[in-house]
Order: C-alpha cells, then structure tokens, then sequence
C-alpha cells in the first residue's frame, strides 16, 4: 500500500493545495508587498511551484525564479500556461543548486521565502547559499528570507510518532479527502538537523485509498549562528521580524525574517 518515490515529487503534487490550508502561513503579503515597494526585478531563490513568485509577477514585477527540484518547477510552468500573457512574459526560471546558481544580472531585491535555507544542512552549503544571495544583489540591493525559530522544549520530543498536520479535497476529485501526516524520525542536536516523514493519506469517504510518503530533512537555526552566517557572507541586517505581521524578533517570534543587505 505504501510507496516511497522520491523527494519532491510527492510534494510537487500535493504543494499548493496542501499549503492552502496551512493556517499559520501567512507570508505571502509580506513578500509581494516587499515586491511591490522595491518595484524593480526580483530573484526568487528556491522558488518552488511558484507559490510566492506568481502573485509577484501577477503584480506586473519581473522575477526570475531558481529551483533544483523539476517536479516543483513543471507544476509552476504548469500554472504559468494559465496565466495571461503579460504576466507569463514577466517570468523565467532556471533549473539549478541554489548554493552554487550565477547569473549575469544583479537584482534590486532577492528572496528566499518559506525557509529553503533549512534545507542547507551544513555551515558550508549555508555559506554558499546565503553568497549566491548576495552575489546576486545589484548596490544598496535587498535579500529577504525566513527561518523557523525552532521550537526547542519539544524538538527531541515525539520521535516516531505520528501527527495530522493538514487536510484537504482535492481539486481534482472532490469525493476525496487527503490527509498529511508528519512522523520525526530522528533529531541531530550537535548539527542542528532533524528528519521526519511526510505520509499523505488519501480517503474516499473513510476508506484509505492510497498512501505515500516523502523524506524530509531540515536544519534549525539560532540567531546567533545566522549572524555569524551574515558576518561570514558580508551581508547587514536592516530589519528582522519574528512574524510575518512584522513583530519584533524576540522571546514571542515563531519566525525569524530578515531584510539585509550587502556590508561593503
Ligand atoms: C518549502 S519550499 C519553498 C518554495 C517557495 N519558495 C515557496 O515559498 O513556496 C522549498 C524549496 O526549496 C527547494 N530547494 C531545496 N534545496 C534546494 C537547492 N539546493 N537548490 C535549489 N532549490 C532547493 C525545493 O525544491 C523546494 O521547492
């Protein structure tokens, strides 16, 4: 019944709805409207589906976007055969590492929304990602991305156990429901990385039809370790938020968001 494939493919098909009933994320105003104050062009590093770079463009800003992952960029090439053809002519995008992607332009504003820089799970590729950021930002340019801010009373809690996390009926077949479960698998607390399971469970009516699942792994970080990062990739924080409502980065933040930009 159960088969794993691999990562991203499962989640390529199950992203936007899945994360269309996520509650608690609540990013995608925060970074059009970052968007739509900067007004020039836009780099969006690990772009996904499209989830944060279509609204983007959508509001006539050019944006180009980088993703490794070809199952998540086809369901965004997908949609982008839906829109008009203004708003497709404002995007590209490159199938590429974000730790190692250049390009020849330079952006008045990089973004790296809903926390890809967890899925950098050493200092080194950290490094190279957050330089591919700032190697990419045009003078007084602007890098903008978010972090979890780990939750650590429970982080090695619940190790093997299964939670419901989100549920939903398909667009494509409304007499069904599906279900995603997350399972940890296990906690690295001297690397800072945890794996877990995501098992998407689809019913028709109480009857389990089918069952798949998807590794997971993601780095947690503290705020010191992400200044050091900043320090060793010459970038300055501007601003930093502990939500998307723009509260301050203290003891009540779920989040941590930065706006930094170039120190030299
Ligand atoms: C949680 S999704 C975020 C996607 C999009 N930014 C959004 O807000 O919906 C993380 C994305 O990071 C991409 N990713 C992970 N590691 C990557 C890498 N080394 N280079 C490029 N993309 C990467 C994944 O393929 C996935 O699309």
């Amino acid at each position: 019944m159960s088969t794993a494939v691999d990562y991203r493919q499962v989640s390529a098909k199950y992203y936007d709805e899945a994360y269309a009933t996520k509650e608690d994320l609540q990013d995608l105003e925060f970074y059009v409207d970052l968007a739509k104050a900067n007004g020039g062009s836009v780099l969006e590093l690990a772009c996904g589906t499209g989830r944060i770079l279509l609204p983007i463009a959508r509001q006539g800003i050019s944006i180009h976007g980088v993703d490794n992952s070809l199952p998540m960029l086809d369901v965004l090439q997908d949609k982008l055969r839906q829109e008009l053809k203004d708003v497709r002519e404002l995007v590209s995008t490159s199938h590429g590492d974000i730790r190692s992607f250049r390009s020849n332009r330079e952006y008045p504003l990089v973004i790296i929304p809903f926390r890809p820089l967890q899925h950098m799970y050493t200092v080194e590729d950290q490094v190279a990602a957050l330089q591919t950021a700032a190697f990419h930002l045009e003078a007084g340019g602007t890098l903008v991305f978010d972090v979890f801010y780990p939750r650590f009373d429970s982080l090695r809690s619940k190790v093997g156990e299964e939670f419901l996390e989100l549920e939903w009926t398909p667009k494509s077949d409304r007499s069904k429901v599906i279900r995603r479960y997350l399972r940890k698998e296990s906690v690295d607390k001297i690397n800072q990385n945890f794996t877990a399971t995501f098992i998407f469970r689809t019913y028709q009516g109480e009857k389990l039809v089918q069952e798949e699942t998807e590794s997971l792994r993601m780095s947690y970080y503290t705020y010191p370790h992400l200044r050091a990062l900043f320090l060793l990739t010459g970038l300055e924080i501007v601003e930093e938020y502990g939500s998307f409502e723009r509260t301050p980065l203290d003891n009540e933040a779920q989040q941590m968001i930065f706006v930094l930009k170039r120190s030299n």
